[in-house]
């Protein structure tokens, strides 16, 4: 069993901003996701490589993680894939990085760490900062992805999202995949493990108004 990072320890207070888009991708104009807890970047190495009209960055908390994505890159050359390492909230709340969160058309959570004892629910990477710092830095109309199979967890989000008058959730019928960072649907390694055990997945996506 893995363990967890404590993202309120002080080790992640200091963060590298992310470089300006055109230094990591060769087109830094096409459209931009955020992929929040990446883990290992599997999900996101095979989004890089199946749609080439789209940048991606993956932000993780855990070091080595990161460390092994980035080797992983020099085996291959990705064109449009960025992994940045630390604490997702710390991260965007850098001055330096509000263009980029300006600048994304879609941000996904994809079975965030739980932190089930109420006494860790403050790790937990929603927060109503976290959701006010987007809701003040997203462009209108961007989209954020959330997934998880624990429906407290799920409940908690959601309340989070809902209570801020600057996001909607987006009715099915309002969304379109093909246009989506995601067209094909391909599966985070938790989303392969939950589906394989014939878990619940709970899923919403919200719009910035
Ligand atoms: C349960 S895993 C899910 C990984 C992946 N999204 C998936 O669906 O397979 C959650 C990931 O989020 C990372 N994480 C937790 N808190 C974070 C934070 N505050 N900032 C960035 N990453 C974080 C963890 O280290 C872990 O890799």
């Amino acid at each position: 069993m893995r363990q967890h990072v404590n993202p309120l320890s002080k080790n992640f207070f200091e963060i590298n901003p992310i470089p300006p888009l055109n230094n990591v991708f060769e087109n830094p104009n096409l459209p931009l996701h955020l992929d929040i807890g990446c883990a290992s970047g599997d999900f996101l190495f095979e989004l890089a490589l199946k749609n080439e009209n789209w940048n991606y960055i993956g932000i993780e908390i855990r070091e080595k993680l990161v460390f092994n994505a980035n080797l992983k890159m020099k085996n291959r050359e990705y064109k449009n894939l960025y992994f940045s390492f630390g604490n997702a909230n710390n991260i965007f709340n850098h001055s330096k990085n509000k263009p980029l969160i300006d600048s994304c058309n879609s941000i996904s959570l994809y079975f965030p760490d739980p932190w089930f004892k109420k006494k860790h629910h403050k790790r937990r990477i929603i927060q109503p900062k976290f959701i006010n710092l987007l809701s003040n830095s997203m462009r209108k109309r961007s989209l954020i992805f959330i997934k998880t199979d624990v429906k407290e967890l799920f409940d908690y989000m959601e309340c989070q999202i809902s209570e801020s008058p600057k996001f909607e959730k987006l009715a099915n019928a309002d969304f379109k995949l093909n246009e989506s960072f995601n067209p094909n649907k391909i599966q985070t390694n938790r989303e392969k493990y939950v589906l394989m055990n014939q878990l619940t997945i709970y899923e919403r996506i919200y719009m910035k108004i």
